[in-house]
């Protein structure tokens, strides 16, 4: 079998360039006799047939494996992607399937339960374009599920408003619904058309946190980013809203995890509780879409890949 080329998004200014996010990502593969690929990452985004046959045009006919590095993608959106290289030949090493499983919470919750905060969602009901906001009937019986007491926080199946933290991501208290509703609001109206799947709330846990760009009043918990091939570790680093953090987090209990989720190419985030206690999931993510940490050493991990 070949080794597996790596697509990437193209600049959308200069389609026959890789996005400037992923060039040094792109040049680097190159360096260890890796191939590329551009793909069109907004004719991806439109859910439409022709536009998913045209973004992946500068692929070559049977192509065979391939793996992708590049935006996310909702996991409907992932499917076209998939379906639209399928037809030319070209074979994505993670099915819609597997993506749909590492990328959404719900996905993944059910392996990593008991090793990431206990967590309650909402489904909005239709994939995107302006969802409306959980009714509170829908909210107490989620907050009802995490215990009904106690601080949370609020995100989509994918993404947080961690950066409107106060407005739009913590909730002191769940017992307080008023409360939660506005918070569950706000992040909703933010999210806007981007609000994958659905209402997510954690329970809050202490985490061991330090000063976010070496400021004092904002603090943030530190988080290990570790890249999974086949169920071995291929990168430990920061996460890559620290890249400088030094992290040396503890992988015995999360590797069986992983092998059991079972999808080949996958990041888990990983948080140490601050009386000691142990390392926690924040979350997984499909390693195809994660971002890389500014600085990091990625030739194992490219390495990795393109022998896979
Ligand atoms: N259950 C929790 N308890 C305490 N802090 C949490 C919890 N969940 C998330 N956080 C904090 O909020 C931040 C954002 O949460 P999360 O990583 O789930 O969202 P995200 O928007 O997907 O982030 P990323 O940038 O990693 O993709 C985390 O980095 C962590 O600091
Ligand atoms: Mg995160």
């Amino acid at each position: 079998m070949p080794s597996p080329a790596i697509l990437f998004p193209a600049d959308p200014l200069n389609p026959r360039r890789p996005d400037p996010h992923f060039a040094w990502e792109a040049r680097l593969l190159r360096d260890l006799g890796g191939v590329h690929h551009l793909v069109d990452h907004d004719a991806l985004l439109t859910g439409d047939a022709d536009d998913a046959r045209g973004a992946v045009r500068r692929v070559p006919e049977g192509v065979g494996p391939l793996w992708y590095r590049g935006w996310m993608l909702p996991s409907a959106r992932y499917a076209g992607f998939a379906g639209a290289l399928a037809a030319r030949g070209g074979n994505l090493l993670t099915s819609p399937a597997g993506y749909a499983a590492a990328h959404e919470l719900p996905g993944w919750y059910g392996v990593f339960e008991g090793a990431t905060p206990p967590s309650a969602w909402i489904p909005s009901g239709n994939d995107g374009d302006g969802a409306a906001a959980p009714g509170p009937r829908e909210l107490e019986a989620a907050v009802a599920r995490l215990g009904g007491s106690g601080p949370a926080i609020v995100k989509d199946y994918v993404k947080s408003r961690k950066h409107e933290w106060h407005e739009a991501c913590y909730v002191p208290e769940l017992a307080d619904l008023a409360a939660v509703g506005r918070v569950v609001g706000r992040f909703v109206e933010l999210q806007g058309e981007f609000l994958a799947g659905g209402v997510v709330l954690r329970r809050f846990e202490e985490f061991d946190r330090a000063a976010v760009n070496g400021g004092e009043v904002e603090k943030r918990a530190v988080e290990a980013r570790v890249w999974w091939l086949d169920g071995r570790p291929i990168l430990v680093g920061p996460h890559p809203d620290a890249p400088h953090q030094v992290v040396e987090p503890q992988l015995a209990g999360v590797s069986s995890l992983v092998r059991t989720l079972g999808c080949r190419f996958v990041t888990t985030d990983l948080a140490r509780l601050a009386d000691g206690s142990g390392w926690r999931v924040v979350e997984v993510g499909d390693g195809q879409v994660s971002d890389l940490p500014r600085g990091i050493d990625a030739s194992g991990l490219l390495t990795s890949l393109i022998a896979a």
